[in-house]
């Protein structure tokens, strides 16, 4: 069993130490906002904050975890009023959505540790985070709004 907290919310899980995060939040704990991507820590859908810093959860092991605090897109605010969350709404950045959850936590990262980020901070920071659907002229822009708000 390893234990963990995610979003608040002490867990144990029985799971062989090496299975990736992202299964065991999608399937195990069945938060299904965290999505799968392409697996190999290239296009960052499946972020997730571990003790505050974005993380790849396909290439996060569960032990890596272990006594660590997890949070999802599910656990980001209680009541999905994160600045980034009524930003996104605001400036309607998604497409189809698939990337949306890794680049809003991806984002909540930057926003944690700089608040008023530089145009091109956001762009380096969000780098990794890909999106098919070619949305990020209005993820830049609903970083920038929220920043604003913060
Ligand atoms: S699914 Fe993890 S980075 Fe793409
Ligand atoms: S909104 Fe479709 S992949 Fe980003």
């Amino acid at each position: 069993m390893t234990a963990f907290t995610i979003n608040g919310r002490a867990v144990k899980v029985a799971a062989e130490p090496d299975t990736p995060l992202l299964w065991v939040i999608r399937d195990q704990l069945k938060l299904t906002g965290t999505k799968f991507g392409c697996g190999i820590a290239l296009c960052g859908a499946c972020t997730v904050h571990l003790d505050g810093e974005p993380v790849r959860s396909c290439q996060t092991q569960l032990q890596d975890v272990t006594g660590r605090q997890v949070t999802t897109i599910e656990g980001l605010s209680p009541d999905s009023s994160h600045p980034l969350q009524k930003a996104w709404i605001g400036e309607q950045a998604p497409q189809c959505g698939y990337c949306q959850s890794g680049q809003i936590m991806q984002a909540a990262a930057l926003l944690a540790s700089n608040p008023h980020p530089s145009r091109e901070q956001i762009v380096e920071h969000m780098d990794g985070n890909l999106c098919r659907c070619g949305t990020y002229d209005r993820i830049i822009r609903a970083i920038e709004r929220a920043a604003q708000e913060n």
